[in-house]
């Protein structure tokens, strides 16, 4: 149709041929053909990501209104923003604030359904690290009934049980390792994280909710996204300026001393634990107690990977 000589169409034109891959509705793509199959690098991730599609009965979709925005700092602040529980206080206290003064009636906004951080030291929470990198951050919900999903959960509990409804409505940050989160505190956003260099990021965020859910739950829903996500979101900005504050900072000459990131080593174990086991996964690594804990060791397993990812590399190409 384009009227091109035949020698045209012949050519590949250097189109850069993905390894691809497919988990329930999730589509996943490699540049690198070395990597091994989807299936075997999500491993037991993939059951946290059923907690994620089998919210609707017909899996879940992406809500218009996505939108992108660059942070001046590394791709791995992000990794490990999504599955930190600790920075909440310092990071986000006017969001705290605001809540705070919605739930001791000061705020007229009656829109948005909140999250109570009264409740975080009391609720059960805990971390997961699988192998490859793959993290995620958890707690039992008490609040269940200020989520979107809720409208639904009887048809959720016929659908897929009482456990697993529970845990679709626990809070539950995940990181596929290395670019895709699941953040899942109020509504349920999707995040993907392209490294644009060494210093510089570029963030695509999604609303997810279900197919097919009540207009009274996407409502519920998109109101919580919006007060808590996105560059115009109560929560985000915080985040971002913190992400280059780090990065402004690890320019710096490194000292003697070091704090590092063992908050949370004395509830640190290896294997499974009873929380872990109640959703059916086995990771390597995790941590148990009250989410108010919040534990740093989270973060060991993808900077394992990371570890090892650029050790293969290095020597496959020679340099190790
Ligand atoms: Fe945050």
């Amino acid at each position: 149709a384009g009227c091109y000589a035949e020698p045209f169409s012949k050519l590949d034109h250097n189109l850069k041929k993905v390894k691809f891959g497919q988990y329930r509705g999730f589509l996943f793509a490699s540049l690198s053909q070395d990597v091994p199959p989807l299936d075997e690098h999500l491993g037991d991730a993939k059951k946290m990501l059923d907690l994620v599609w089998d919210q609707g009965p017909d899996g879940i979709e992406a809500i218009p209104g996505v939108s992108s925005y660059t942070y001046n700092a590394n791709w791995k602040m992000q990794v490990e923003n999504c599955i930190d529980a600790y920075h909440l206080t310092s990071c986000h206290p006017s969001f705290m604030n605001i809540v705070s003064r919605r739930q001791a009636g000061e705020s007229r906004n009656t829109q948005v359904k909140s999250i109570d951080f009264n409740v975080m030291d009391v609720v059960k929470g805990g971390t997961a690290c699988f192998p490859r990198g793959h993290a995620v951050i958890y707690a039992t919900n008490p609040l269940e009934n200020e989520r979107g999903m809720f409208v639904h959960k009887d048809e959720a509990v016929a659908r897929c049980g009482e456990t697993k409804t529970k845990w679709m409505l626990a809070t539950r940050n995940l990181t596929i390792y290395p670019n895709v989160q699941f953040a899942e505190n109020a509504s349920l956003q999707m995040r993907v994280i392209r490294p644009l260099s060494v210093d510089k990021t570029e963030m695509t965020i999604y609303c997810l909710g279900a197919k097919g859910e009540s207009d009274a739950a996407r409502e519920i829903r998109i109101r919580q996204y919006e007060d808590f996500f996105n560059t115009s979101g109560l929560a985000t900005p915080d985040d971002t300026i913190a992400y280059e504050d780090c990065q402004f900072g690890f320019q710096a000459k490194t000292l003697d001393w070091l704090q590092g990131t063992a908050r949370g080593i004395t509830g640190y174990h290896t294997g499974p634990d009873a929380l872990s086991s109640e959703i059916g996964i086995e990771p390597d690594s995790g941590f148990m107690g009250a989410m108010g804990a919040w534990d740093e060791t989270v973060y060991y397993g993808g900077y394992r990977a990371w570890k090892q990812f650029i050790k293969d590399g290095l020597e496959a190409d020679g340099l190790l």
